[in-house]
């Protein structure tokens, strides 16, 4: 059986997740979590704030996840946020093109499916006499919105969509933070949540759906200013970087390499990238890379952007992306929308700005223009006033008409700027997959015994509580089990009457790290045995020490192999 098969099988008999509406025959595309699915979703969840989000100047911002069509419409989703779409003529099936079309192709033409054109794609599949699993004629590629469409109230005309990201309700809210944060830059704002996308073929377990979470930070800068004042704490990180705006090479460098090289484009956005290599090390990832796009890849928002791509059965898959966004949504919203989001930056050094003012005769023209002065004084308003062509006549009513301004010099301290925006955007679907396929191992000799090596920072359980004979040591158990709580451990009470082996067995399944245990011996010597998960070693430590070891072991300040040495 393949790897593939055999996780989605045992993520289904564990009811990590299961597809949503199964006993209706299910939905491609939707999942629902069981009870260890949802333990470790929000274990990587709660991680990704502890990195991402503890710091005083980002803040949480809850937002709606039905958008009216007019912030969509600003923000380009509407027009842009497109997939094309190929069909079977015949039976209907549809297909993502660039999907589809990838191993039907030459290396080259593969490369290029996901920036082509209709005309371009039409081309290829007649090129490459390209057929439907059916052996039908391809109908021709149309563009496919991946939002979901519904109406807001009883009005059909009242459009809206489901979110294809949070970013846009943080963009809605950022005048707010900003004023919160005393008008001071840079700040953050993050959201955690669902947003939907109406893949044309979901597929992969997790890692293509129509409705899953993310975690994404919105960190606000000014466009001369895209640092972080904590570069310098991941500036030595190493990383594989995949990189180049049209051919691309693998490189292994530290990041503060790649910026001075101009790799990664500014300091922010290389932050974000070491973070990001941080968080993945230490929820368990071992095989990832940086990926940058190339030009004509990159969003229709996004002036530099890098996928951290995990490596799965499915080949290497974008987890998280990170887009230096520009001020584009923020100008784009503000334009559509009337507001203004501009905010003020101090200036270094004080500038000094000469205002010329149309000076307008009220008396004279009064008299001259009665009731059509209004029109006039409206027309003056509108003038472009720029000192070196400055409108020195102008004819209205049939009449010339010479104008004079008013020259003042004033100190400007401070300016007008709409902020950039720098995004990291997780989504927590594709990580809680990937993980799994990346700690999924089967004993030597033993196919039937499977084991998730998660960490313990994100296991559902972080330790199992048993003894040997179900039903002993009940007063024990319970005692430990509640000082274990009082420390926040998650703690896993296996009371399965089988053998202690299944037993074992059946926690390596669901990746419980550590598993203490009573046996014969532990009313005489004051004695429990832990185990540890992957080596399957055991120690033995005393009943009164047992909480603060596995305590050490679960936050990683003690070592298994160390244990009473
Ligand atoms: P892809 O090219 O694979 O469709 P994308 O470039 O559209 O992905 P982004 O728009 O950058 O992805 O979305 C941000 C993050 O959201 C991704 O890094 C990924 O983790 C997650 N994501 C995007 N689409 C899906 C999906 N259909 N199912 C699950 N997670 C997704
Ligand atoms: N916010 C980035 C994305 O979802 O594409």
């Amino acid at each position: 059986m393949q790897k593939a098969q055999k996780i989605e099988n045992l993520l289904k008999k564990k009811f990590f997740i299961s597809q949503s509406s199964n006993i209706y025959g299910g939905v491609a595309g939707f999942f629902d979590y069981g009870p260890l699915g949802c333990s470790l979703r929000n274990n990587i969840v709660n991680y990704w704030r502890s990195v991402f989000t503890n710091e005083p100047n980002i803040y949480e911002v809850d937002s709606s996840v039905i958008l009216p069509e007019a912030v969509l419409k600003a923000s380009g989703h509407v027009d842009k946020f497109c997939d094309t779409l190929i069909f079977d003529e015949v039976n209907g099936e549809c297909f993502r093109a660039d999907h589809y079309l990838r191993d039907k192709v030459d290396e080259e033409t593969g490369e290029r499916l996901d920036v082509m054109s209709l005309e371009e794609i039409n081309e290829t599949i007649a090129k490459f006499d390209v057929k439907s699993p059916s052996g039908n004629k391809l109908g021709n590629a149309t563009h496919f919105n991946l939002m979901f469409k519904t109406f807001i109230g009883p009005k059909s005309q009242n459009l809206g969509y489901l979110r294809p990201e949070t970013a846009q309700g943080q963009f809605l809210n950022y005048k707010k933070v900003y004023e919160l944060n005393n008008e001071k830059f840079p700040f953050g704002t993050f959201s955690i949540g669902k947003v939907f996308r109406n893949e044309i073929s979901p597929r992969g377990g997790l890692l293509r759906v129509r409705e899953f979470e993310q975690a994404e930070l919105e960190f606000f800068v000014h466009s001369d200013e895209k640092t972080h004042a904590k570069y310098d704490r991941v500036k030595d990180v190493e990383l594989t970087l995949h990189f180049g705006s049209e051919v691309q090479e693998t490189k292994r460098m530290r990041l503060c390499d790649a910026i001075d090289n101009n790799i990664i484009k500014n300091r922010c956005i290389g932050y974000f990238v070491g973070l990001t290599h941080n968080f993945l090390k230490a929820v368990g990832f071992v095989d990832f890379r940086f990926r940058q796009h190339k030009r004509d890849e990159m969003a229709h928002y996004a002036c530099d952007c890098w996928d951290a791509e995990i490596l799965t059965t499915y080949g290497y898959i974008e987890c998280v992306g990170i887009a230096d966004r520009s001020c584009y949504d923020l100008s784009m919203h503000s334009k559509c929308s009337g507001a203004s989001l501009v905010a003020q930056k101090r200036l270094d050094r004080p500038r000094q700005e000469v205002k010329l003012e149309p000076m307008c005769d009220m008396k004279e023209w009064g008299k001259t223009f009665k009731d059509k002065l209004p029109l006039l004084l409206e027309k003056i308003k509108n003038l472009k006033v720029e000192e070196n062509n400055l409108v020195k006549e102008m004819e209205f009513d049939g009449q010339m008409i010479s104008l004079e301004y008013k020259r003042t010099e004033h100190t400007v301290h401070v300016e007008d700027f709409v902020p950039s925006v720098i995004e990291p955007s997780f989504g927590i679907g594709r990580i809680f997959y990937s993980l799994i396929e990346q700690v999924y191992w089967e004993r030597k000799d033993d196919e039937q015994r499977h084991v998730l090596s998660l960490s313990p920072v994100v296991a559902p359980y972080q330790v199992g509580l048993t003894s040997l004979r179900i039903g002993d040591y009940k007063k024990q158990l319970n005692d430990i089990f509640e000082q274990l709580k009082l420390r926040n451990i998650r703690v896993f009470m296996n009371e399965r009457n089988v053998s202690i082996g299944r037993r074992y067995a059946s926690s390596d399944e669901i990746g419980v790290p550590y598993f203490i245990t009573f046996d014969n011996e532990s009313v005489r010597d004051e004695m429990v045995t832990i185990r540890e998960r992957d080596s399957m070693d055991q120690v033995r430590v005393l009943t009164e020490k047992v909480v603060e070891v596995i305590d050490g072991l679960v936050r990683g300040s003690i070592d298994f192999d160390k244990i009473n040495k």
